[in-house]
């Protein structure tokens, strides 16, 4: 058995999640050869529950860049339209119509099913994706030729070597870590979201973002009879701690009103605390590696603009990747950063935005009174004002891509 096993590929990327996959695909459409490589099985990534909105763009990347075969596009077939959401506050509902404001809509398709399509689409096209791997590192980066080494399944050291590498290792990246230069922006939350998955059908046409005395909450979907929903809690909750009767007592009160909104209970099937933070790191390109997704940048939930901003990222590094790989010339890929981190900004501010508006602050009384009616004073404005609900609908369903 030879020492080290060896593939040459012309971008190795370093994370098989949607934004890893969804690059692959776009260069392998532009002809370009690709080795994806995760530490997580298959398996792991399909069960780990994400958020489950698609920006308008987002779902025309996945339905017309050949992800599915022609005439089964499940994003459009198996997801859910909406045309906007309700803002609850004051015990009310009040309906903010993207379609009438923007002429836009979302799609409900959570990220487990992106991820499935785009695994399917890449398996299908003979795509060389290795999962359930160990040990990867990045060597070499200030050679012509860098590589990636790490260790397969049955444990045999492998290496691929690539004109290019891109990191597209979420959250806890190690790639970031490997920029020369990098700054970092990072905001954090004394709050986090308490997660859960139910059986129990829906409750609402639409998503409902809540915001009540006793903090946000969220009534989402997943299918006719299973449901998504989080409330705001401490970051230091214990998610097994919490019965089904307490979760629903919970979100009973901050869902409660005189307009008699009625919420659907059943039996809770899932609980995680989702942990809030805003980050970038620039810049996202260094010599012959580049980042992409959750490794440079991550935005608390609210607003759900995590993987539609790690989709925008594939899209644009796809064409700078291709024209660079064309023409010889690495100096193309200066553009990156600046094209993605126009998006990225726009996105975090419109993250901060929605969470600073409809969740709770901790800390003295005297704030936080006053914090609770200029939020009411906000929310009213919002829902009062054409032009305020525009700039929401605009951002929650994607500006144009740049
Ligand atoms: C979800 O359905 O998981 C979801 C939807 C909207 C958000 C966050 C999460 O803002």
């Amino acid at each position: 058995m030879p020492a080290v096993t060896s593939t040459r590929t012309q971008v190795a990327i370093v994370g098989g999640g949607p934004a890893g996959l969804m690059l692959s695909h776009l260069l392998h459409r532009a002809g370009i050869d690709s080795v994806v490589v995760d530490h997580r099985t298959v398996e792991e990534i399909r069960t780990t529950h994400r958020a489950g909105i698609l920006e308008r763009d987002s779902v025309r990347l996945l339905a017309e860049t050949g992800v599915y075969e022609s005439g089964h596009e499940r994003v459009i077939t198996d997801g859910d339209r909406h045309g906007g959401i309700y803002l609850r506050f004051g015990g009310e509902s009040h309906h903010v119509d993207f379609e009438h404001l923007v002429g836009a809509s979302v799609w409900l398709y959570p990220q487990t099913d992106v991820f499935v399509d785009l695994h399917a689409a890449r398996t299908r096209d003979g795509g060389d994706v290795r999962y359930g791997i160990s040990g990867v590192a990045v060597h070499d980066l200030d050679t012509d030729l860098p590589r990636v080494t790490y260790a397969d399944e049955d444990g045999q050291a492998q290496e691929v070597t690539a004109d290019l590498v891109v990191g597209a290792d979420g959250s806890r990246s190690t790639c970031r870590d490997l920029v020369e230069g990098r700054q970092r922006y990072s905001r954090t939350y004394p709050f986090a979201w308490f997660g859960i998955l139910c059986e129990a059908p829906r409750s609402s046409d639409e998503l409902i973002y809540a915001r009540s005395e006793r903090g946000f909450a969220l009534i989402s979907q997943r299918t006719d009879s299973v449901q998504r929903m989080y409330f705001q809690c401490d970051p230091a909750e214990d998610a097994g701690a919490w019965s089904d009767d307490r979760i629903w007592s919970e979100l009973q009160a901050r869902l409660a009103g005189p307009d008699g909104f009625q919420l659907n209970e059943g039996p809770v099937i899932e609980r995680t605390v989702l942990p809030f933070r805003s980050f970038v790191q620039t810049p996202m390109r260094s010599g012959r590696l580049l980042l992409a997704g959750d490794a440079a940048h991550t935005v608390p939930p609210t607003g759900a603009k995590g993987l539609n901003l790690a989709l925008a990222d594939t899209r644009v590094l796809a064409e700078v990747v291709e024209r660079a790989l064309g023409k010889g010339d690495l100096d193309v890929l200066d553009d990156y950063t600046d094209r993605a981190l126009a998006r990225v900004w726009k996105a975090q501010h419109f993250s901060y935005w929605m969470t600073t508006m409809l969740h709770q602050v901790p800390g003295q009384q005297e704030h936080r009174d006053f914090d609770e009616l200029r939020q009411l004073g906000e929310l009213t404005s919002l829902v009062s004002s054409e032009a305020g609900a525009t700039y929401l609908a605009e951002g929650y369903t994607g500006w144009p891509t740049a």
